[in-house]
């Protein structure tokens, strides 16, 4: 079993189809007080049988506080990385390692060490999609949620890197008038969103809202109506008297509108190849099969040195600080 893990990243091992999964894993969460945290994007079956569901901040604030033994991550690696920083003590698994993300990718932690180390007098704010390695080389980590906030709270002679999201960093750039230093990396999914399909989308329904996730590229920004984390958009669109939306993120958030939201439409922006939908591959990786068994056996399991620990915890303290003095 131990040699599966490790050779696929995941247990492939059969499980009986006569198994009703929702109650399994259930029985399993409370043999081990077990708890399981599904980041927005996961399949609406993980939604459905997650016990919290949040944004990338919602979610370490989560990890941070809760009271289980064991924290299941239905998400990508470095949400489950970042509650094994914030928990070291608990058992935190993943149930597929090969769930990465395109963005953390973007940004290997030796070549961000030479950026860092030509511009020695810059604080380094970092997005949370990045490894552990690139968290122990920053000052504060911010997520779609808090950055505006965090940048505004510096000093105005502050001089600032923003990693490892060019487009995140030119919008909160755009936002707070801060001219900050920004690695060049993004998310494979927001970065193919079709500006024509878009607009041929909303000619399609004249009085749709487009909400877009600051992941975009400026382009696709500049036409929505809103723009903001999963959460924020979550909120937006329940707020809204408005009852068409063109919603330029990754669908799976789709799920929790549709539910809190019977009567309104939400259309799924297209990206800019033949797919219809706009999946996040490596969040789809997780299935509740994989889920079942990754409960079950207690594998694939999160392990990082203690000194990745103790180095990468700082500036995730300090973002769940500075997010609490923000109220948020
Ligand atoms: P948020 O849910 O924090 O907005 O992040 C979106 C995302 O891309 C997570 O991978
Ligand atoms: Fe990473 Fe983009 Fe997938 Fe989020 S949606 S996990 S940023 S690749």
């Amino acid at each position: 079993m131990g040699t599966d893990v490790l050779t696929k990243g995941f247990l492939d091992i059969p499980i009986d189809l006569s198994l009703d999964l929702f109650r399994e894993i259930d029985k399993l969460k409370k043999e081990k007080n077990a708890i399981i945290l599904a980041h927005y994007y996961q399949d609406a079956d993980i939604q459905d049988i997650a016990d919290f569901i949040g944004d990338s901040l919602a979610l370490s604030q989560q990890a941070a506080k809760t009271s289980a033994d064991v924290i299941l991550f239905a998400g990508v690696h470095f949400m489950a990385e970042t509650a094994k920083i914030l928990c070291p003590q608990k058992k935190v698994l993943l149930p597929d390692l090969n769930a990465g993300c395109s963005l953390a990718d973007s940004c290997p932690a030796d070549k961000f060490a030479e950026f860092k180390a030509k511009h020695p007098d810059h604080l380094v704010i970092s997005y949370i999609n990045c490894s552990a390695d690139i968290k122990a080389l920053t000052d504060i980590i911010c997520t779609s949620s808090n950055a505006e906030q965090i940048v505004k709270s510096l000093p105005q002679d502050q001089k600032i890197i923003f990693a490892p999201d060019k487009n995140l960093g030119a919008y909160i750039k755009k936002k707070t008038g801060r001219d900050m230093l920004l690695w060049d990396g993004s998310c494979m999914v927001h970065e193919i969103f079709s500006l024509e399909k878009i607009i041929k989308l909303k000619h399609q329904h004249l009085n749709a809202k487009i909400i877009a996730h600051p992941e975009c590229e400026p382009a696709v920004l500049d036409l929505a109506d809103y723009i903001g984390s999963t959460s924020g958009l979550l909120n937006y669109v329940k707020k809204s008297d408005v009852k068409e939306f063109i919603v330029v993120t990754e669908p799976g958030i789709l799920h929790q509108m549709n539910k809190a939201n019977p009567e309104k439409l939400f259309l799924a922006a297209p990206p800019n190849n033949s797919c219809a939908c706009n999946d996040c591959p490596h969040m789809k990786l997780n299935t509740l099969e994989k889920l079942y068994n990754c409960l079950k056996y207690e594998q694939p399991e999160i392990t990082l040195s203690e000194e990745l620990i103790q180095k990468s915890k700082k500036p995730i303290l300090r973002m769940l600080e500075l997010s609490a003095q923000f109220g948020l």
